[in-house]
């Protein structure tokens, strides 16, 4: 069937693990236009998939536990986006099978690029096929929501102008595009920014038709910069290239490069305590068809 066809791109191993991508986001922008009665915020982004990719390993289980291998030190295994994703499809659909979870991270934590939420959209992308759940896209996407305001999007699968408090897609393709990103080495917590009373004055929305990116700004910088003086360094730093702007709620900021060439020189010049990478746009998460439309 086709269930198994789209499994096939991603063999076992002898053990029985198969691996998978979690991809990475840049926000080219973030606009805040108001604030639900529950205090989450309504925005309007341009989310952007980038290859910068955590991956995830999964091995399903005759029994219905679910194991974390490698969970982060100090972490609760359970507070894990990872093992909460995989809990809640096995309830939502009453599953009688378990996995086992490992995850290589490389995408930064309380860096903005979305790493956590990818991780737990990659685990209900990868579950929905290998546990033969097949739930649709739009129903798997409530499903993440529950999980966190940026998980939809990863599960969408396709750069997307976003909208609501993250859960309204309209698929918005972009060019192939280098960017030079820069970790200021600080982790910000999403909560603390979005607490931040600046946030209460709404700006006024934009329509998808005079979507200009060059004109537009990320709404929680100004919030980010005051709480973590590092962020405006990298900023600084970045700017002798070109515009650069952050993503999400911080930490990571950006810059778009003309070629690979001249993102690889902006990294290479880089000074010490700051972590610079190359990300390359992706047109698509890998995964994108193991949900139905
Ligand atoms: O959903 P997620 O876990 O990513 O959000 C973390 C926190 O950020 C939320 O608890 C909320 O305080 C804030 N947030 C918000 N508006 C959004 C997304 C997140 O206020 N659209």
């Amino acid at each position: 069937d086709s269930g198994s066809s789209a499994l096939d791109r991603f063999p076992a191993t002898s053990e029985g693990w198969r691996s998978f991508p979690a991809p990475a986001k840049l926000n080219l922008f973030l606009h805040v236009i108001g604030r639900r009665a529950d205090g989450y915020h309504l925005l309007q982004s341009v989310f952007q998939l980038v290859d910068l990719q955590d991956t995830i390993e999964l091995r399903v289980r005759g029994d219905n536990q679910i194991e974390h291998y490698n969970p982060l030190p100090g972490v609760d295994p359970e507070d894990d986006l990872t093992v909460r994703a995989a809990r809640l499809l096995q309830s939502h659909a009453n599953i009688t099978a378990g996995v086992d979870i490992r995850v290589t991270k490389r995408i930064p934590m309380g860096g903005g690029m979305g790493g956590g939420s990818s991780d737990a959209a990659t685990v209900l992308l990868a579950l929905n096929q290998l546990w033969g759940v097949n739930l649709s896209r739009q129903a798997l996407m409530t499903l993440g929501l529950k999980l966190g305001a940026d998980v939809p999007f990863f599960i969408f699968g396709r750069n997307a102008f976003v909208e609501g408090v993250g859960e309204i897609m309209t698929a918005h393709d972009t060019p192939e595009t280098w960017f030079a990103v820069l970790h200021p080495q600080v982790h910000v917590s999403t909560p603390a920014i979005f607490k931040d009373e600046r946030l209460t004055r709404d700006t006024p929305s934009i329509t998808m038709r005079d979507l200009n990116v060059a004109a537009t700004r990320n709404d929680l910088q100004p919030v980010a910069l005051s709480q973590q003086p590092r962020i405006a360094e990298s900023l600084k730093w970045l700017s002798q290239f070109g515009p650069a702007r952050m993503t999400g709620s911080g930490s990571c900021v950006f810059t778009i490069c003309a070629s690979q060439s001249e993102a690889d020189r902006v990294v290479s010049l880089v000074p010490e305590e700051m972590t610079g990478f190359v990300a390359r746009s992706l047109q698509k998460h890998e995964l994108s068809e193991f949900a139905e439309q």
